[in-house]
């Protein structure tokens, strides 16, 4: 669905669920990480686009000035949530989904910004628990619109970071700033070389009608909340430690080698994928913007082979896709696969040529379906742009 259906589309449901029209439409988009993963909180680097796949907010005044804010979300998982803007903000319990527009709101509320009460229906077309940043999407979407209400627009770091504070202290998960990042700053057809340290982006052109990304979804949920992503990244702290570096940015190869014999081998595997990933990860951009498609695609090959012997965030649903798309390999239209996002489930994505993804995506369904027994959900997407205001009061 297009970004005006979808908002034209989220309209109605407000007016479904609160008998009036919004006032205020924001959005976000979810992303693909094309490469540099859980390099971002390690200060390395990342090769995100955002995707034609969005959270969307429409909201109204609090009937009567109530200084309340009502969430409801047309997701499965939907229970509608309130907060008092009269009592301080805490978090929901762990685990509702309030949390992340929660969290957003207790950012804006701490730096002296209120957007008083107001009603909001969610609706996103980012699949939920694919490690495609539905929860970026959610936190950038909330934040659009508390800019749109208020008429305060935060420099575009700044918000990034107040997301990601929001992910942290209301959905406690230590994540980077990566989805963050990206929703906020997506640029269509262009992938964002962001270095984690300076947090610069660089711009990379992905607009060649020839090759197109290609995201497969396994349909096995990917938890971060489990526990695995905090684990992750305290043993790459625990490798910096050794080396004598603030990150794992600040690491070599060769300085990792020299330190093996006085790290756990977990630690030094870890610190392997980080440094290699973080080398990868601008390599991929030079090659892509060159049209180097096989050149990207065997960076994309040994990033996933990384993250599933080193870093182990892989699953085998994951690595059957990678499989499956290796053997199809150039003469079947594929350049290039690996997992994306956080990991253990969640989408694959492939760099493919255009003219063969409607059979790619018959051949990879069918074959993952054969060895699985689970159905894929496939689909491309050209680059997006960030977060965008559909309609604010006059
Ligand atoms: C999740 C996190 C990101 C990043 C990726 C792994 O998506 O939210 O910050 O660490 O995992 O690259």
């Amino acid at each position: 669905m297009t970004l005006p259906k979808l908002s034209d589309a989220t309209a109605a449901q407000f007016a479904k669920a609160y008998g009036r029209a919004p006032q205020w439409i924001a959005a976000a988009p979810g992303r693909v990480n094309v490469i540099g993963e859980h390099t971002d909180y390690n200060d390395g680097f990342v090769l995100p686009m955002a995707i034609e796949r969005y959270t969307v907010i429409a909201a109204a005044p609090s009937a009567g000035g109530s200084p309340r804010v009502r969430l409801r979300s047309t997701g499965n998982k939907g229970e509608p949530a309130v907060v008092d803007l009269t009592q301080p903000m805490q978090p929901f319990p762990k685990g509702a989904w309030a949390n992340y527009p929660a969290g957003v709101l207790a950012g804006f509320l701490a730096r002296g910004i209120s957007p008083g009460g107001f009603d909001a229906l969610i609706h996103s077309t980012v699949p939920t628990g694919g490690g495609l940043s539905s929860s970026a999407a959610l936190e950038v979407a909330t934040a659009t619109l508390i800019e749109a209400i208020t008429g305060r627009t935060l420099d575009p770091v700044e918000k990034a970071l107040l997301c990601q504070q929001a992910e942290h202290q209301y959905a406690g998960v230590p994540c980077g700033i990566m989805d963050q990042f990206i929703s906020v700053m997506g640029r269509k057809d262009h992938l964002l070389l962001l270095d984690c340290r300076s947090r610069k982006p660089e711009l990379v052109a992905m607009s060649d009608p020839s090759v197109a990304l290609l995201i497969t979804n396994t349909n096995v949920k990917h938890e971060l909340g489990s526990g695995e992503y905090a684990k992750r990244r305290a043993q790459c702290e625990a490798g910096a430690r050794i080396l004598g570096v603030s990150s794992l940015r600040d690491a070599t190869s060769a300085s990792l080698q020299q330190a093996k014999a006085r790290m756990e081998d977990v630690i030094f595997r870890r610190a392997r994928h980080v440094i290699s990933e973080i080398e990868r990860t601008p390599q991929a951009a030079r090659r892509l913007e060159a049209s180097d498609w096989s050149g990207a695609g065997q960076l994309m090959y040994a990033s996933h082979a990384s993250l599933r012997d080193d870093y182990q965030v892989s699953c085998a649903e994951l690595d059957a896709v990678v499989e499956i798309a290796r053997a199809l390999g150039e003469p079947g239209g594929v350049y290039g696969c690996r997992m994306t996002g956080g990991g253990f489930g969640g989408c694959t994505v492939a760099l493919v040529k255009t003219n063969a993804v409607a059979a790619l995506s018959k051949k990879i369904s069918a074959e993952y379906k054969r060895k699985t027994g689970i159905e894929a959900t496939i689909f491309v997407s050209r680059p997006a742009a960030g977060a965008t205001v559909l309609k604010a009061k006059v």
